[in-house]
């Protein structure tokens, strides 16, 4: 299995010692294209930057690229909610906020995307992605004791969204309109199969029905 695992941060020894050499910790910046060739990795994973990508959308279409199919995307944001509860304004808002960001040498101001949850699953689902799964950790049983306050505040609140993305094996065509339903049909039965059909969008079959 190869994974490509994009960091922010310096990369030092302890992440490769993390990562047990098996995957390529790469820094790129993201929305431009990705120093890699199509179909190079298994696994992606993206820890809590995309929201920082001015196009997100160009983000996700080049992870698409170069995941091999059957490969998959995990990818971690801030919550959509907690942010706009923090920021105001409307919900449904696509906006540029600031936060007030500590590093060492002193503070810096962190400018961030804060879009509501449709926003960031329209990009991914846009550049050919199927949404796997949709997580909203919460806190280890291990942190109550240690950092009480946040334990609660984050059993009570949204922090985090972690999507699982999935590069379907059959699926090639990324959606230039950035169509969540994608450029097939999809629909999940109850048993969980994925069926795939061309044809007209669901919502005028189901009209049509
Ligand atoms: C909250 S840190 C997360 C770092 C690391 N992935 C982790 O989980 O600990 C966010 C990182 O995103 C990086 N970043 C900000 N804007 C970016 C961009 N447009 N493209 C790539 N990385 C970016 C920052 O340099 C920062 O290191």
């Amino acid at each position: 299995m190869r994974g490509l695992a994009l960091e922010g941060l310096p990369v030092g020894a302890k992440d490769w010692i993390r990562l047990g050499g098996r995957a390529v910790v790469g820094r790129a910046v993201l929305g431009a294209a990705l120093p890699y060739p199509d179909a190079a990795f298994d696994l992606i994973v993206c820890a809590l930057a995309i929201h920082y990508a001015d196009d997100r959308g160009a983000a996700f279409a080049e992870f698409f690229r170069v995941l091999r199919p059957g490969g998959a995307a995990v990818i971690s944001t801030q919550h959509p909610v907690i942010d706009w509860l923090r920021k105001g304004g409307s919900y449904f808002d696509t906006a540029l906020e600031t936060d007030p960001g500590r590093i060492p040498g002193g503070d810096q101001p962190v400018r961030f995307w804060r879009e509501p949850l449709s926003a960031p699953c329209t990009a991914a689902t846009g550049a050919g992605f199927l949404i796997e799964k949709v997580i909203e950790p919460l806190p280890a049983e291990s942190m109550r004791a240690r950092y009480p306050d946040d334990y609660q505040k984050l059993t009570t609140e949204p922090g985090l969204l972690i999507l699982r993305l999935v590069k379907i094996a059959s699926h090639n065509a990324p959606d230039p309109r950035g169509d969540p339903a994608g450029p097939d049909l999809r629909a999940v039965t109850t048993a969980g199969r994925l069926h795939r059909a061309r044809g007209p969008p669901l919502a005028g079959r189901l009209a049509g029905q």
